[in-house]
């Protein structure tokens, strides 16, 4: 792995092992990242399914330009370069999907079903919750989502989220910490899932 790679790898060492966890758990969908920004998360999501349901794994990012507005981070260009880096240094070329768009235009075209949605695209609350309106109409019953990065932001309060999806049926708060919240689709709940 390459130096690059490593410090991505350092910096996310808290959500890896939950990431990996849960897509070992994760059944009856896909699995997605928003945000898969250089791949190491994507890299634990992989590795969690192969020891589980084997489920297909896509990674969504436009690298365009872009000043994390929670953690500052600077992306682009290079963050895809050491995507592509990461894939080869992961074992992961060719076998996950990465769609180089914004999360919010591919939603409305999306017809897989989700079974973990991991949500790593820095944003702050107000241009997150529609991000993951759009996208929660995409994931099953008993499927989970996955948000991190929440403490990086004071705006992106880590209540709030949940409580927004809390209308959809994701009533079940499986793990929450100042980085990450984990939910759950409670199956028959009276979502306005359609
Ligand atoms: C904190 S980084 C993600 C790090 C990544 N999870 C990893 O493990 O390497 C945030 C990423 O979100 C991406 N991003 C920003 N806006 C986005 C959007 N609207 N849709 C999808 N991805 C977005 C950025 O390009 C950036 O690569």
């Amino acid at each position: 792995m390459d130096k690059k790679g490593h410090r991505g790898l350092r910096k996310n060492w808290q959500q890896a092992p939950l990431a990996r966890l849960l897509a070992r758990l994760a059944k009856g969908g896909v699995i997605v990242e928003l945000g898969c920004g250089k791949g190491v998360l994507l890299n634990h999501l992989y590795k969690g399914t192969q020891e589980g349901a084997k489920l297909p794994v896509y990674g969504i990012d436009p690298y365009q330009p872009y000043v994390g507005a929670a953690a500052g981070g600077i992306y682009g260009p290079k963050t895809r370069e050491a995507l592509l880096r990461n894939l080869k240094a992961f074992g992961m070329e060719g076998r996950v999907s990465i769609i180089q768009e914004r999360a919010e235009d591919v939603a409305p075209s999306w017809t897989r079903p989700v079974a973990l949605l991991w949500v790593d695209t820095g944003q702050p609350y107000d241009e997150l919750a529609p991000i993951l309106e759009a996208w929660q109409k995409h994931i099953v019953w008993h499927g989970l989502i996955g948000i991190s990065a929440l403490w990086y932001d004071k705006r992106v309060h880590v209540s709030r989220l949940p409580d927004f999806l809390r209308p959809f049926g994701f009533r079940r708060r499986l793990c929450q910490q100042r980085h990450v919240v984990v939910l759950w689709r409670e199956a028959g709940s009276d979502s306005t899932k359609d």
